[in-house]
């Protein structure tokens, strides 16, 4: 694998280069990143990988400082599975050598709800390194988790509305055998946070029973698995069930017609923020 981290040696690595595949991290790669990669091999050729803590995307008393940088560890990890051939890993002055005015504003009925509502601005800092990375890399195909839902609709939008010439792939969620959803995130987690935090994935599981088994009350479903978590010492930011096709709430008909949904939820355990989700 080579390693570089000048946007001037990866061109030089990818001159003409026409079916690449693309997989943007932030590090402290997981078996989660490490599927996506995995699923770029299969769609193209060579596989690129990126590592890149994107301050443009998190606020200010976000935990962009304490997010963990791990390089030559996830560099080994790379090594190891062999999926990736160019792994880019830009410092700021390169990705961002003058302030970044311009600037990628996703709608607000998608960028500003949910995630978008309790982080404002991280959907312009995610779409604006996103177009900037496939700048850099000018893929064919990038891969996506399911993980970050609305972040992968929001770059799925993006490059529809900019014809872009990428073709965006989702890899579903990779889970641990608890069920907590893989996350760089899980790292801050105190052992009896992790303990609780598969509660999370569970209570969704619980509200996706309550759909399939009838339940049409949309309220009702989110106040119940947010009653649920909140009493376990969650502090809940959002349970909400939602259209597959644009995150907007169902009616109670669309619901009881079959209508593809989506639970979708941030809670914080302590001082850590999980976000979860699972299509019905
Ligand atoms: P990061 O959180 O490092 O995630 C990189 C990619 O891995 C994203 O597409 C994310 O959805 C996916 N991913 C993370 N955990 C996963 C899991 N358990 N199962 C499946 N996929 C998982 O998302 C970002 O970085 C950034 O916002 C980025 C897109 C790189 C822009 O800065």
């Amino acid at each position: 694998m080579k390693v570089v981290h000048t946007i001037e040696e990866l061109r030089d690595q990818l001159r003409g280069q026409l079916r690449a595949a693309f997989v943007p991290t932030m590090g402290h790669l997981h078996p989660g990143h490490l599927a996506l990669m995995r699923m770029a091999r299969q769609h193209g050729d060579p596989v690129v990988a990126s590592i890149f803590v994107n301050r443009l995307q998190f606020g200010p008393n976000e935990d962009f400082d304490r997010y963990p940088r791990t390089l030559q560890d996830d560099i080994e990890k790379l090594e190891r599975e062999r999926d990736v051939y160019v792994l880019f890993a830009p410092n700021e002055s390169e990705m961002y050598p003058e302030p970044q005015s311009f600037r990628i504003q996703p709608p607000e009925d998608l960028g500003g709800i949910l995630e978008g509502h309790f982080r404002p601005g991280f959907f312009d800092g995610v779409s604006t390194v996103v177009l900037k990375l496939f700048s850099c890399v000018q893929p064919s195909v990038a891969v996506f988790g399911k993980k970050d839902y609305q972040q992968l609709m929001v770059v799925r939008s993006m490059c529809r509305q900019f014809q872009l010439p990428v073709r965006i792939l989702a890899h579903e969620t990779v889970r641990d055998t608890d069920g907590l959803a893989l996350s760089s995130r899980n790292a801050f987690l105190s052992p009896q946070e992790r303990a609780e935090a598969p509660r999370l994935y569970a209570t969704l599981q619980e509200a996706r029973a309550q759909v399939k088994a009838g339940r049409i009350d949309r309220a009702e479903i989110e106040g119940s698995a947010t009653e649920a978590l909140t009493r376990r010492g969650w502090n809940v930011d959002y349970v909400v069930l939602r259209r597959q096709r644009d995150l907007n709430a169902p009616t109670a008909e669309q619901i009881q017609q079959g209508e593809p949904l989506v639970l979708l939820t941030a809670a914080k355990l302590g001082t850590t923020r999980l976000i979860d989700n699972l299509e019905i």
